[in-house]
């Protein structure tokens, strides 16, 4: 089977789906490969690193005309489209919740597309969740550049010349991306608290040298392990607990999200109002919405000398090993499909039935 691996159109994407490593790894498996030209470089790999390890080097309309199966990272866009065929299996991410006019513009084709964004939470799912990997760099990238926008260093540091206190850095949601943000902080060696509406990540925040802000959450659901959206009274609740430490810190980075929903507000224009003179806020929700009232996706704010950061610290800023990490996710991904180069199509069991959204031009109802 030919799997043809694409270049990224998306206007600054530095990722590539496929790395020379795990191409190798997939060719040993029997499949055949085919790259696109330059579909590494802004990620370290030559296509020489892929003609290395028997990858043939292509074209664009060559990779659409002759793999049965296309890989790519972002959805695939009206361009890709035009080139895609009936019964190619096109994989990437489709978001196919918020995407119904792509997915209706994939059936139109009579192709099959599975998603990689909506893989299933569940523990076997774990080593194909590109969602994990790439927001797992966001929490450390968030960490870096926080510091780089700070006026002060992280660490306690004790000279002759003088001591210097360490920084304050707080952390709203201890997911993926928080957990990773506060191992970041504490190595670098700021004092680090976290906050989260599930009462069991304070084990988690803990264990990384963390101190847990706890809110009472009675009554607060959550969904197979996932919040839900916060009522008002928790939400007040939330401001008692952690404005002492909000107006305190010299870094906030936000992480928290809702499956689905847009993020919620955890910190006002009011409170921000509050915050310490130079302090930074890092918001990484901004693109859902944001988890600061002021913040606005891919800008800086200042408010009353307060820093405000709306990014999603694209993973394709550390391309390198955010591909490597979405390479080893798809490969695990592929290889949970097929049975030798064969698609298995086995419907009933959950990770199939989740990330098939597209079955040969018919949407499936997930
Ligand atoms: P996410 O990106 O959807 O949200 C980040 C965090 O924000 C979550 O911990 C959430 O509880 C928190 N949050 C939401 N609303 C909040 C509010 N009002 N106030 C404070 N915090 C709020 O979540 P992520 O990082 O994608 O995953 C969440 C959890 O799912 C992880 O901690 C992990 O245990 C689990 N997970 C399981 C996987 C698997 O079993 N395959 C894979 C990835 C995650």
């Amino acid at each position: 089977m030919k799997i043809g691996i694409l270049k990224e159109t998306l206007d600054g994407e530095r990722r590539v789906a496929i790395t020379p490593n795990i191409a190798k790894q997939l060719i040993a498996s029997g499949f055949e490969l085919l790259v696109e030209e330059g579909a590494g470089e802004y990620s370290s790999f030559k296509d020489s690193d892929y003609k290395n390890v028997e990858v043939a080097v292509e074209k664009r309309a060559v990779i659409f005309h002759e793999a049965e199966v296309l890989l790519k990272i972002n959805p695939f866009d009206e361009e890709d489209l035009k080139l895609v065929d009936e019964g190619q299996i096109l994989i990437s991410k489709l978001y196919h919740k918020s995407n119904p006019e792509l997915i209706q513009a994939i059936a139109n084709k009579g192709a099959t597309a599975f998603s990689m964004d909506a893989i299933p939470r569940i523990s076997r799912a774990q080593d194909m969740d590109v969602l994990s990997s790439q927001n797992n760099l966001a929490g450390y990238k968030a960490v870096i550049l926080g510091a780089f926008e700070m006026t002060k260093i992280f660490p306690l540091m004790m000279t002759s010349a003088g001591t210097i206190a360490p920084a304050r850095v707080l952390i709203y949601g201890v997911g993926v991306a928080g957990l990773q943000a506060i191992a970041t902080a504490k190595r670098l060696g700021a004092i680090v608290e976290a906050t989260d509406i599930r009462s069991e990540t304070k084990e988690q925040a803990e264990s990384l040298g963390a101190k847990f802000i706890s809110v009472d959450n009675e009554g607060e659901e959550t969904e197979g392990g996932y919040a839900k959206e916060a009522s008002a009274d928790y939400q007040k609740r939330q401001k008692e607990a952690v404005n002492k430490s909000l107006f305190q810190a010299d870094l906030v980075i936000t992480t928290a999200n809702i499956p689905g929903r847009k993020a919620p507000v955890l910190i006002t224009e009011e409170q921000v109002m509050q915050m310490k003179n130079g302090a930074v806020i890092i918001d990484l929700a901004a693109a859902q919405g944001g988890n600061c009232e002021v913040s606005e996706i891919n800008k800086t704010i200042v408010r009353n000398g307060v820093k405000v950061i709306g990014t999603s610290i694209d993973p394709r800023s550390v391309s390198t090993n955010a591909s490597d990490l979405y390479a080893k996710n798809i490969y695990n991904y592929i290889k949970h499909l097929t049975e030798g180069t064969n698609f298995k199509w086995d419907l009933e069991e959950e990770i199939t039935d989740e990330t098939l959204i597209v079955q040969n031009g018919i949407i499936r109802n997930n």
